[in-house]
């Protein structure tokens, strides 16, 4: 039976990648509607991106939301323009999209969709800063129970930080936001840096998907050939982290991934360590586990399921 999923994001190229290999994998995963956030770059971009990912795959059908500007709490946005370009999806020439942005603004579609399906219907996979549901949640504290589970990405603990030395970029824009998530008792999966950072771009795997010849895997090399420049330099490794698609790929292969199931915690008052994702690891402390939080990964196995899925698009 497939997953019924929303995408909460902020495309971003590695969010177009996780979305584009749900788009290719209709027989485990069906993407319900996309919902966008503030975060890579601003949500006009991010909206204005998930639309342009959509008709790329040719699935100008799927509803696309925008919704929160920036952080719930008095914040201003953090982008990452010099990571994902100015549009957040600099790389492929990709046309000025056709499908019409829904009206409705995405955390009252996130309540409205939630309120109407039955409990554990819906899996949200989240991409960005976690304001949305966050905000959703303090909306409506009914929605809470009727998520089967939330799938995200965000947060480190071994590799500590990439947007500050202590904070993950998804949790630092917005850390009132992921504190919220946390503590709301859904089934969480969380994606973090540690694993992450071990699914590398290298010229082998990006030639492979640069070989296949479809659209989507063009569009998806030449995504990939931008954004990796920044983080080459970054951290001097052999390819990339590739974050995103992580999130995609545990719905469709889980065993990919392992993890301890924790406690998860978030800081959202020192000025030092705004954003730091505090994971009980070892479990030194009595605190309650939250969330399955992954550490291995068999990253040859994942290139080989994206590269793989991506033929399969037009
Ligand atoms: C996360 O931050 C964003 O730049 C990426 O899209 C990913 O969601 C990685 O820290
Ligand atoms: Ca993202």
């Amino acid at each position: 039976m497939t997953r019924r999923v929303i995408f909460d994001t902020d495309p971003g190229q590695d969010d177009a990648i996780a979305i584009l290999l749900a788009l290719a994998s209709p027989e485990e995963i069906t993407v319900e509607a996309i919902v966008t956030v503030g975060g890579n770059v601003p949500v006009s971009l991010t909206a204005k991106n998930a639309r342009k990912i959509c008709e790329l795959a040719g699935r100008p059908d799927i509803p696309v939301y925008a919704g929160c500007a920036g952080p719930m709490a008095a914040r201003p946005l953090v982008t990452a323009e010099h990571v994902h370009g100015a549009t957040g999806l600099n790389g492929p020439d990709l046309p000025e999209p056709q499908m019409p942005l829904q009206p409705q603004h995405g955390v009252d579609f996130l309540i409205d969709q939630l309120r109407a399906e039955k409990p554990g219907a819906i899996t949200l996979c989240v991409l960005g800063p976690m304001t949305n549901i966050a905000m959703a949640l303090v909306k409506a504290p009914d929605i809470g129970p009727r998520i089967r589970e939330i799938v995200l990405m965000g947060g480190a603990y071994f590799e500590v930080g990439n947007i500050t030395p202590t904070a993950e970029f998804n949790v630092y824009v917005d850390p009132s936001a992921a504190a919220i998530v946390l503590a709301s008792g859904i089934p969480i999966v969380m994606m973090p840096l540690d694993v992450t950072h071990r699914v590398l771009t290298t010229p082998a795997r990006l030639d492979a998907i640069r070989a296949v010849p479809t659209k989507a895997a063009q569009a998806a090399a030449a995504m990939l050939g931008f954004s990796e420049k920044f983080d080459l330099e970054k951290y001097g490794s052999d390819g990339a982290p590739l974050h995103d698609p992580c999130v995609t790929a545990y719905l469709l292969r889980p065993e990919l991934f392992q993890g301890r199931h924790i406690n998860v915690e978030i800081e959202t008052a020192s000025p030092l360590t705004l954003g730091m994702t505090v994971a009980d690891y070892w479990g030194v402390t009595d605190r309650k586990p939250n969330a399955l939080f992954m550490r291995e990964v068999d990253a040859q196995g994942f290139y080989d399921l994206l590269t793989q899925r991506l033929a399969r698009l037009t």
